[in-house]
């Protein structure tokens, strides 16, 4: 078992709720442990600046409950330059931190291995609300995200049906349709439009006319903030805003435009995050503890495990078709073969989900 005696914890990227039960179940692990933990202030950008805390059990105590992050965060250029981490690795060794957990997304994890491969052993734990880290199944955040959309776009739906009108919702997700998707079926939307599936308007908007024709009164489209429509002038401007208006033109239904936008980023953190985060920060702990970095704890059907990091990435990479020459050449044929597979699982997840939600949302 490798002694460390002091590690750093921080959040980075756009913060998730369920990041503060992570941050609390990975000091109280340490503690019991016998290791000191240290909070660095602002993501990567505290330690270039020295901004770091130390963390006890009392100072995580009642976080669980918050949305946000107690740590703060940001997302740091100068991490990404040589001369950012050699005063970040300064900063390791001025405040005696030997190994870091950094909580966040595919930026927050390309950090970490930069850390590893400078020297300082990282664990990555996953906090976003996109749900679009392709090694695991769940990011801590994704659960309490996609409640808050439901429940605006429940509220939206309440107001529509009095008026008989329709409401597109833009949802945050970056280029992952997940949380337009699932809160998608989940609100009973009549369309639904993501980066991953090519969207049919002519479809979409038939539909809502003869849902009309056949009485219904009040509907909804969620759109995933990733798709983006460009004009003639090359001008790139949210589909959502589009989709609106040609629903309005051509159903002839009155339809608003709702952005919920950083909003789902807020909020106590449910039951799922809060459990996730607990378990994942733990887990984290242990892998450092019992020697293992570079690695980030992942979900794989129902279990909390880990990965290396770099496959992660390369995984990541691959399904976003964003993979560069040579990524591949470190890996064994097995390797390649396991990526596709991860891969291919997602996409079969979110190709049924989208059939599903066609076929019962009318
Ligand atoms: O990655 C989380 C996320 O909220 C995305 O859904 C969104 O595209 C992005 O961050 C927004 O980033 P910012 O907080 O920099 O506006």
């Amino acid at each position: 078992m490798t002694k460390f005696r002091r590690i750093g914890v921080l959040t980075s990227g756009g913060d998730a709720p369920g990041m503060n039960a992570a941050i609390r179940a990975i000091t109280r692990k340490a503690l019991d442990c016998g290791v000191e933990v240290m909070g660095i202030i602002g993501g990567y950008s505290g330690l270039i600046n020295e901004n770091i805390i130390p963390l006890t059990a009392r100072s995580v105590s009642n976080i669980i409950t918050r949305g946000g992050t107690m740590l703060y965060s940001d997302r740091c250029l100068e991490f990404k330059t040589e001369e950012g981490m050699q005063k970040a690795i300064n900063t390791c060794k001025k405040f005696n931190i030997d190994a870091i957990v950094a909580i966040g997304g595919d930026g927050t994890f390309r950090g970490a291995t930069d850390l590893t491969l400078h020297g300082i052993p990282a664990i990555g734990v996953t906090g976003t609300i996109d749900n679009d880290v392709t090694a695991t199944d769940y990011t801590v955040g994704f659960d309490t995200a996609m409640n808050t959309v439901l429940d605006f776009a429940d509220k939206l739906r309440d107001t529509c049906e009095s008026h008989a009108r329709c409401n597109v919702i833009e949802v945050m997700g970056r280029d992952c349709g997940q949380i337009a998707l699932m809160t998608g079926v989940a609100s009973g939307a009549i369309a639904v439009c993501i980066p991953e599936v090519p969207f049919d308007e002519a479809e979409a908007i038939e539909k809502i006319k003869s849902a009309k024709a056949a009485g219904k009164r009040g509907f909804v489209v969620m759109v995933s903030e990733g798709v983006v429509y460009t004009d003639e002038n090359g001008n790139s401007i949210p589909y959502g805003e589009v989709l609106c208006k040609k629903i309005q033109k051509e159903t002839g239904v009155e339809t608003k435009f709702a952005r919920i936008a950083h909003a789902v980023r807020g909020g106590s953190p449910t039951l799922r995050d809060r459990l996730t985060a607990s378990k994942m920060g733990l887990v984290a702990v242990e892998l450092l503890l019992a020697g293992k970095s570079n690695r980030v704890v992942i979900e794989d059907d129902g279990v909390i495990t880990d990965m290396d990091i770099l496959f992660a990435l390369t995984v990541d990479r691959m399904y976003k078709n964003k993979l560069k020459d040579g990524d591949l050449d470190r890996y064994s044929a097995e390797e390649i073969a396991e990526m596709e597979k991860i891969c291919n699982k997602r996409r079969e997840e979110i190709n049924s989900l989208y059939k599903m939600s066609y076929e019962i949302c009318k």
